[in-house]
């Protein structure tokens, strides 16, 4: 009772210090400045700016120069619709590495198309296709496909390779052998046979390259990707691409590498309204039957299959499509998971988000169900107390630790908005944004409608985060917090 006369008194005392009469949050006041809500009209996916940009990529190769050059990195080809010189990426991490040469298994290959013979007159070619890895020379005293098929092995990525002999290459002399092993990441036909040669690399009166007997053999249309680090599968692979809501951009990859799609996500910039990248899709256009490029769009609106509708356009079909979700270390970082009420209620805690106030503060930390106040959804947290009693900082904290591994990097995000009171009361505004207790920084908005920020930490394990800041009448929302592996 004491504290409830207290609170009263501090109340009307903070009250009459200010000049205007701001109704507060707690009594159901309104934004000074209406409140700049997520948006997700008009945020769907770009889908004819993907196709067209599929209909003019050209990332097809054959296998060329030296043999055994080591596989190179993933990498990016086009970016929201421009087209980049294929030249590897530095920023890609290696996603396909040779592995050690595995238990020979060529019974789990396939033959996919015969070569033509091997008379003076046959003449074949050579598959010039997408997903191209690299080439080696196997002994040539055989039609050696037990040794291409090995070396399909030998690389992780590698499902397919097409066998062939190349004539007049002085080039593969080195090797003491004309026939060539190319491997792919993606399984390739028949019509695809494009490269008959016709070179002139060795010196006259040699003639021409020219390709005989070229078959491929194919252990599984695609390659298998694995899960990366900080993602989560949500469905796939299905033939229909992500139309939702909350779409960033695409690039389109040289592999179907799920790896390097993820790292795309993980570092693109920030959408100012929507904030960081927190899914995408990978899939794989095929255009009139032939594979042609891997498509990865992402979104700061984790999305699912139930919005995985779009087969293609024309000519073009969507095959592969998987969706992965970028894990979030928080619980409940847009706090929908607050129902005690169906209109206007707000407490100091729910079953994941702790909030505290110091000494006599009271409700110096909330949690709102309210939709007018959040930036998603219908619930958001507030620092500063939220009737005006006092103008002590609170601290919102979750109520357990994180799932950190010690060692990592993570990136914390959120939205902050700070234009409840006239920019005047707003003006000290602070948030202090905590790790194990310490600050790690403090951001001063000022006046500002809702805004996202991003801080990056480096973890010791079960880190605790807290955000620690208010002093009403200048009052700071959060909303839409999320901890990402970085
Ligand atoms: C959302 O944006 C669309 C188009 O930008 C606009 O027409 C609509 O009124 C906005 N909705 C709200 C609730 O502001
Ligand atoms: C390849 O040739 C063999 C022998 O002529 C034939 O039996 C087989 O059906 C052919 N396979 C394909 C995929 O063309
Ligand atoms: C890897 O990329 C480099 C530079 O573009 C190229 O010269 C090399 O041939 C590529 N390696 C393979 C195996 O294709
Ligand atoms: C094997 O390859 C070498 C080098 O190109 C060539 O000189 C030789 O004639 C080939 N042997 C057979 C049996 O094709
Ligand atoms: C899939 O996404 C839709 C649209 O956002 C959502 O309504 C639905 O609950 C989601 N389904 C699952 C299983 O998460």
């Amino acid at each position: 009772m004491l504290l409830k006369c207290l609170s009263t008194v501090s109340f009307v005392a903070a009250a009459s210090a200010l000049a205007s009469t701001v109704v507060p949050p707690g009594a159901q006041g309104k934004w000074f400045d209406r409140s700049a809500a997520l948006n997700t009209t008009g945020s769907n996916t770009d889908a004819d700016a993907i196709f067209a940009t599929a209909q003019t990529i050209d990332q097809k190769s054959t296998a060329t120069g030296p043999p055994n050059q080591p596989v190179n990195d993933t990498s990016v080809t086009a970016v929201d619709g421009e087209l980049l010189s294929p030249v590897s990426s530095t920023t890609i991490r290696r996603a396909f590495v040779p592995g050690a040469l595995d238990r020979r298994s060529p019974e789990k290959y396939t033959l996919v198309f015969n070569g033509t013979g091997t008379g003076p007159d046959d003449r074949d070619a050579s598959i010039r296709g997408t997903g191209y890895l690299t080439f080696t020379t196997v002994d040539n005293s055989t039609y050696n496909i037990d040794a291409c098929l090995a070396f399909c092995d030998s690389i992780s990525a590698c499902v397919f390779v097409n066998l062939f002999y190349e004539h007049n290459n002085p080039d593969l002399d080195a090797s003491n052998s004309n026939l060539k092993c190319a491997a792919f990441s993606d399984t390739h036909m028949a019509a695809e046979k494009t490269d008959s040669g016709g070179k002139q690399l060795a010196t006259k009166p040699t003639g021409l390259t020219y390709i005989q007997q070229s078959c491929g053999y194919s252990s599984a249309i695609l390659v298998e990707p694995e899960t990366p680090e900080g993602y989560e599968l949500v469905f796939g692979p299905i033939d229909g691409a992500n139309n939702a809501p909350g779409y960033m951009g695409f690039a389109f990859l040289d592999q179907y590498d799920a790896g390097a799609c993820a790292q795309q996500c993980s570092s693109r910039g920030a959408d100012s309204q929507g904030g960081a990248c927190q899914y995408f899709n990978i899939w794989r256009a095929v255009v009139d039957g032939v594979p042609t490029t891997y498509t990865c769009s992402m979104y700061f609106i984790p999305a699912n299959a139930s919005s995985a509708v779009n087969t293609g356009q024309g000519d073009l079909q969507v095959t592969f499509s998987r969706g992965y979700k970028r894990t979030n270390l928080v619980i409940d970082g847009g706090f929908e998971d607050f129902t005690e009420c169906a209109d206007f209620c707000y407490d100091t805690s729910d079953a994941t988000w702790t909030g505290t106030s110091v000494d006599d503060g009271i409700d110096d930390a909330t949690i709102f169900f309210y939709p007018p106040f959040a930036h998603s959804g219908n619930a958001v947290a507030l620092l500063g107390s939220a009737n005006g009693f006092d103008a002590l900082a609170g601290t919102l904290t979750p109520a357990t630790p994180l799932a950190t591994r010690a060692g990592q990097k993570y990136s914390i995000g959120f939205f902050q908005a700070s234009a409840f009171s006239p920019p005047e009361q707003e003006q000290p505004a602070f948030v202090d944004v905590q790790w194990n207790g310490a600050t790690v920084q403090t951001i001063r908005p000022g006046f500002s409608n809702w805004e996202f920020f991003q801080v990056q930490v480096t973890a010791v394990g079960n880190d605790v985060l807290s955000f620690h800041g208010g002093a009403a009448p200048a009052w700071t929302f959060l909303d839409d917090i999320t901890v990402f592996l970085a």
